[in-house]
């Protein structure tokens, strides 16, 4: 097929991208580089070994976007045949400090995309949706008929308006294919160690913090909360493996040749690992000791969150590889080689 990819220099988008083209799919990203930058499309390219078109374009600028499909559309002859949509605001933290950048960056850049690609005739799209929409799981292990629940950010809002977007809209016109993907806690990098998570500043989420303590750029790990009601009292999440994440894409495109109408999955591998699981899972796969120290709970933290991912594999033949070694692995390989990132922020 041949795929839209907006946000694809980014974290996950780059190694779908990756993904992809090794499937025999051909891609052109779109990204603003707001939160990224094109040495990881360089990068992925080096992976593939093939050229990855690119498209400097920011998805609320309607002329840019469409001028930049069109001349994607000229130069190969081809019109786009999904979209796989990442592009987006992601921190939970910042979100709630600057709320209708949020709203402003994920909705309407996802209305103007949406009524670019019909005006393209493109009617299909892969929504990269995320756990967060179940707030307090209502049911562990989470299935997708789970309810959605109460976010506690204006991220996790826009990704579950933006679902109930998508769904209004594959209601009214019934040509549209919709896959929301539901991801648990990607993590991890390319085996490669050439790209990677590459957050800016501080990093709000677990595994960047661990790696950048084990390089030394951090004194010691924030631990929020050893009082949850979980055997060691932290929190525990669903880590998935970027790979397996950004294959997860690849398989939903069968649901969309398929003309699946809507679609939502979990990607997830179905189990959980504590805080205190992942630091010890990485000091044994690195061989590197974690320092840490306990803190308060993090506002807006829940106790447990992990996935059942049955009916991805039931319905896409889609099943996470890699286990919480290969994760660390990977996260520390990308970390080591590149101990500033990319982009050197
Ligand atoms: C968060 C967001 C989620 C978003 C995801 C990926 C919330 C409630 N959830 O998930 O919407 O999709 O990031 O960006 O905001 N932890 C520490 N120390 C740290 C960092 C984290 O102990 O320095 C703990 C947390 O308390 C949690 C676990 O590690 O128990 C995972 O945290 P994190 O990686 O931030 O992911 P989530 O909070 O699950």
């Amino acid at each position: 097929m041949n795929i839209l990819v907006t946000g694809g220099a980014g974290y996950i988008g780059s190694h779908t991208v990756i993904e992809l083209m090794n499937s025999g799919h051909q891609v052109a990203v779109v990204d603003n580089l707001a939160n990224s930058c094109e040495k990881s499309l360089e990068r992925a390219a080096e992976i593939v070994g093939r050229e990855i078109p690119f498209y400097k374009a920011d998805i609320r600028d309607r002329e840019g976007l469409s001028g930049a499909m069109k001349a994607h559309e000229d130069r190969t002859g081809q019109a786009f045949d999904c979209c796989i949509h990442f592009a987006g605001l992601k921190s939970p933290n910042e979100s709630i400090r600057i709320p209708l950048e949020y709203y402003d960056n994920n909705i309407t850049g996802t209305q103007v995309l949406l009524g670019e690609l019909i005006r393209h005739g493109c009617k299909n799209m892969i929504f990269s949706s995320s756990a967060s929409v179940y707030g307090s799981p209502a049911v562990i292990p989470v299935t997708e008929e789970c309810p959605k629940g109460q976010c506690t950010n204006p991220y996790g809002w826009t990704k579950s308006m933006l679902e109930q977007i998508l769904t209004d809209l594959q209601t009214a016109d019934p040509e549209w294919n919709i896959v929301l993907l539901r991801y648990f806690n990607p993590i991890g990098a390319h085996e490669s160690g050439l790209i990677g998570e590459d957050p800016n500043g501080i990093p709000n989420n677990l595994m960047p913090y661990i790696t950048q303590v084990a390089a030394g750029r951090r004194k010691e790990l924030n631990i929020y909360g050893d009082d949850y009601d979980t055997p060691d009292g932290t929190g525990i999440r669903d880590y998935i493996h970027v790979v397996d994440l950004a294959r997860g894409h690849v398989k939903a495109l069968g649901a969309i040749g398929n003309k699946c109408g809507l679609a939502v999955y979990n990607l997830g591998t179905g189990r959980g690992y504590s805080v205190l699981e992942v630091v010890r899972a990485f000091e044994e796969a690195n061989g590197v000791k974690i320092p840490y120290i306990i803190r308060e709970r993090r506002a807006g933290d829940v106790a447990v969150s992990y996935s059942d991912p049955a009916k991805a594999e039931r319905e896409l033949g889609w099943k996470a590889q890699y286990g919480i070694t290969d994760m660390c692995r990977d996260a520390w390989n990308w970390q080591r080689k590149n101990p500033d990132g990319l982009s050197g922020r």
